[in-house]
């Protein structure tokens, strides 16, 4: 990598639950996450995998019901799961913000897109409304909002969708965060306009030095922006490696799995895409064993019953919860 990295963020064995009448579902699992200044993590796995909950746990925003049950989150020391209400607000936005999956829902009708930016400054920095006007409008400018001065005015449904996600990510990075994490930026968006944002993304990540979290479930989008990425199944993390050393070894067979699921650029078109078989795990009741064994091409017979951890296999930046890694093999 050619960051001069830093551990930002540091989520240490993050476990999360939701209590339901008479028991608590563990929603996410022991899960541990380094962000490094600079660079690019992808946040990849199956839907209801725990991604976005992971990080909206981390950062003290998940819905009511949904507890961190143990773990911590640091942030340049900080533990931000000690963190009283007000502290967490501030440091949300200016050292970490998060960009949201749906940008219809994530932006107020009622109010213009400028007024939402000012806010978002106004509300952290002593700023007049003329020089936060002009600060909005230079952030519109950066996130590529043709003719800003006027567009500033626009409401929400004025702007396409490619629009608002980029005014979201203006508002984002308004307050010059250390680490800007995107959820799913581009589902609702054509391929076109997904590929544009992601390039804007990776372009402020560039200019900024920032790092950037990006939950997707793109793997082309991986391969050409992450530097690492972590794969995620049942709430947990079973693998996490350099990007390169995932997509050419990777090394749990849900890994395998998720990129037979996709069609490849580089391979003959005639390769049939496979389904993983079998349905995503309840969380409320899984095997007593790996949580992948039931859907698993390699499963052996102790699959089922001996727990995992994820560990290091050949290197310490190459982990794997699964005991059989070193038979995992990509076939296409
Ligand atoms: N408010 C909630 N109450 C109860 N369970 C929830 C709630 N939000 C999420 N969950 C459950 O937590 C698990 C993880 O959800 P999460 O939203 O983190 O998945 P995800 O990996 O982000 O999926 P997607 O790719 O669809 O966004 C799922 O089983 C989901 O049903
Ligand atoms: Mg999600």
């Amino acid at each position: 990598m050619s960051h001069p990295s830093k551990v930002l963020l540091d989520i240490q064995q993050l476990s999360v639950a939701v209590s339901e009448a008479h028991s608590a579902i563990p929603l996410v699992h022991n899960v541990s996450l380094q962000i490094n200044s600079g660079e690019t993590l992808a946040v990849v796995g199956e839907s209801g995998s725990g991604k976005t909950l992971t990080f909206l746990a981390a950062l003290g925003i998940a819905p009511a019901g949904i507890k961190v049950t143990s773990g911590k989150v640091l942030f340049e020391g900080d533990d931000l799961t000690k963190l009283n209400p007000n502290a967490l607000r501030t440091m949300r936005g200016t050292a970490i913000s998060m960009v949201f999956q749906d940008p219809l829902s994530a932006l107020n009708p009622v109010f213009s897109i400028g007024t939402q930016i000012i806010e978002v400054l106004r509300a952290h920095l002593p700023l007049t409304k003329a020089q936060a006007r002009t600060r909005a409008i230079e952030l519109l400018e950066r996130v590529h909002i043709p003719d800003p001065h006027r567009r500033i005015d626009d409401y929400p449904h004025q702007f396409s969708g490619g629009m608002r996600q980029r005014a979201l990510i203006a508002m984002a990075i308004a307050l010059e965060p250390k680490v800007l994490i995107a959820d799913e930026p581009t589902t609702a968006l054509d391929v076109t306009v997904q590929a544009q944002v992601l390039e804007l993304l990776s372009q402020l990540r560039e200019e900024t030095g920032m790092a950037l979290v990006l939950i997707t479930h793109d793997l082309g989008l991986v391969a050409r922006h992450a530097d690492r990425v972590a794969v995620f199944y049942a709430g947990r993390i079973v693998e996490q490696a350099a990007v390169q050393a995932l997509f050419h070894e990777p090394r749990h067979p849900y890994t395998v799995s998720l990129f037979r699921t996709i069609p490849r650029l580089d391979s003959p078109t005639n390769i049939a895409l496979t389904p993983i078989v079998g349905q995503p795990p309840n969380l409320a009741k899984l095997p007593a064993g790996c949580p992948f064994a039931p859907r698993c091409y390699l499963a052996k017979t102790d699959c089922g019953s001996l727990q995992t951890t994820l560990s290091d296999t050949t290197s310490k930046e190459h982990l794997s919860a699964c005991q059989y890694w070193s038979e995992v093999h990509q076939e296409f």
